[in-house]
């Protein structure tokens, strides 16, 4: 893990990040008014590096990595900028997202099972990314595939290349997801949930594999978990979400040393501590709330013990608190 890179927002505009989000906002209309699911979230990532993105279920962790792929469902509308390898995609036509995707950008769902085709053999899946984005002969993709099979770690890759996907197990069946996710070495490699339905050796593996991945190939990561355990295991950055907001943002060392957002400290007190084994975790009481229009105060107010009302009366934004560390909540001195 670098110490001395610089935060996100500071980077040299020469380095251009491989990812670059700017006050990303999705939301929808109800009842006449607009309610927001992802509300202003901006993050860079930089080749070589990965982000981590937590928070509870219905946080707007998956709403913010379809609407980084072009592919929030309809209904929703996507403002702010997405800028992938220095290309702005933020408006772009279905045409230029089809060509990012797959190219620049690709994806790894909890559920492979729903991104691979169950008719097509495993190794034509992979060849036919290879065809459509790199103008590869079939001969060659064929090949390729094979190759890419091995390298995410599947044995007798020849073989398992004629096996149609539900022959392989679930563990089997990310690494394939994966490797045709990197087929085309994208800049960004966006990981929703990637382990959250694998038992847990299982998923030590996934995880020890798209860090070896990472190393090889410079491919930027943003990572997704309801599971911060799993998340401090490959981030190096780190942003918690509650509902649809960025609520602490910082350096993964950093947020784990000192994390200052109320929630941050919930999910960091949740955490399985090695020394100290407990039959039961505590939980954060109460739930994420639904997002309603005309909003006012801290999303996290009905949850957090600390919330007054200023809390209740005014949304906290996102302010620098540390070299590497951003924070939204009113009492931070005393949180
Ligand atoms: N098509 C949609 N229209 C309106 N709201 C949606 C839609 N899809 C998801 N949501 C809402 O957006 C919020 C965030 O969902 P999601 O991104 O799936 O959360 P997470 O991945 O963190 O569990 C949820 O409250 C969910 O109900
Ligand atoms: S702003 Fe207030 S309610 Fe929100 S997290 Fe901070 S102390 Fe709690
Ligand atoms: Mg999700």
């Amino acid at each position: 893990m670098s110490q001395d890179a610089p935060p996100p927002a500071a980077r040299p505009a020469e380095a251009t990040p491989a990812l670059e989000v700017k006050n990303l906002t999705v939301s929808f209309e109800r009842d006449g008014r607009r309610a927001e699911v992802v509300s202003d979230v901006s993050y860079t990532i930089a080749r070589g590096r990965t982000l981590g993105v937590v928070g509870e279920s219905g946080c707007g962790k998956t709403i913010t990595s379809l609407a980084v792929m072009g592919l929030a469902p309809p209904g929703l509308r996507v403002q702010g900028a997405i800028r992938l390898a220095g290309q702005d995609l933020a408006g772009a036509s279905e045409k230029a997202w089809q060509d990012a995707r797959g190219d620049r950008v690709a994806m790894v769902f909890q559920e492979p099972m729903s991104a691979l085709n169950p008719v097509m053999k495993i190794g034509r899946q992979i060849a036919e990314v290879l065809v459509r984005h790199r103008g590869a002969r079939w001969r060659e993709a064929n090949e390729e595939a094979v190759e890419l099979l091995a390298s995410v770690g599947i044995p007798s890759p020849r073989l398992r290349a004629q096996d149609y996907p539900h022959r392989l197990s679930g563990g089997m069946r990310q690494r394939a997801m994966i490797a045709i996710a990197l087929a085309c070495k994208p800049a960004v490699l966006v990981a929703d949930e990637p382990t959250t339905a694998l038992d847990v050796t299982i998923q030590a593996q996934i995880l020890d594999l798209m860090i070896e991945l990472q190393e090889r190939t410079g491919t930027a990561i943003q990572f997704i978990s309801h599971n911060l355990a799993v998340v401090s295991q490959v981030a190096h950055d780190i942003i918690v979400m509650y509902a649809g907001r960025v609520v602490e943002q910082a350096d993964a060392q950093q947020l784990f040393a000192q994390p200052l957002h109320p929630y941050t400290r919930g999910l960091i007190a949740t955490l399985p501590d090695p020394q100290r084994p407990v039959k039961r975790l505590p939980v954060i009481p109460g739930r994420v709330a639904a997002v309603s229009a005309g909003h006012t105060g801290c999303r996290f107010a009905a949850r957090c013990a600390l919330a007054d009302e200023r809390c209740h009366a005014q949304e906290p934004q996102l302010e620098q608190r540390g070299e590497r560390h951003w924070v939204a909540c009113h009492k931070v001195e005393n949180a």
